[in-house]
């Protein structure tokens, strides 16, 4: 068994130490806000935050979870509050919405580290995090909306 402290909730799993945590997340826990894009790391759809870093859950092994704080989109707000959620909403981001989930959570590692970004330091953090829909603009729109709140 693994244990994993998840948006605050320990949980124990039963799998293989080098299952993908994207497929802990979605698959062991029923937990589906967290989208699969490429597997590979090169999309961050499937983007959540261990110990406040934003990181590929396709990519990371399960087993180098364990012990460290999870924080998925589920676990945000409770209600949908975050500055950053309530930011998407002003500003009409998602379209097809498929990559979102993984574009808030990199946004909010983001301002939790430099909490006033410029275009250049939004552009630089969220490079990774790609949009079939080519919402980026109101995607930068958003976090300085959210940055201002
Ligand atoms: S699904 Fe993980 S980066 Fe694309
Ligand atoms: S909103 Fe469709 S992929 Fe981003």
């Amino acid at each position: 068994m693994i244990e994993l402290t998840i948006n605050g909730k320990r949980q124990s799993v039963d799998v293989a130490p080098d299952t993908p945590l994207l497929w802990v997340l979605r698959d062991s826990l029923g937990m589906t806000g967290t989208k699969y894009g490429c597997g590979m790391a090169l999309c961050g759809a499937c983007t959540v935050h261990l110990d406040g870093d934003a990181i590929r859950s396709c990519s990371t092994p399960v087993s180098a979870a364990s012990g460290k704080k999870i924080t998925t989109i589920e676990g945000l707000s409770a209600d949908g509050s975050h500055k950053l959620q309530q930011a998407w909403v002003a500003e009409q981001v998602p379209q097809c919405g498929y990559c979102q989930s993984g574009q808030i959570m990199q946004a909010a590692a983001l301002l939790s580290k430099t909490p006033k970004p410029s275009d250049a330091e939004i552009d630089a953090a969220m490079a990774g995090n790609v949009c079939r829909c080519g919402t980026y603009q109101r995607i930068r729109a958003a976090i300085h909306r959210a940055a201002e709140a």
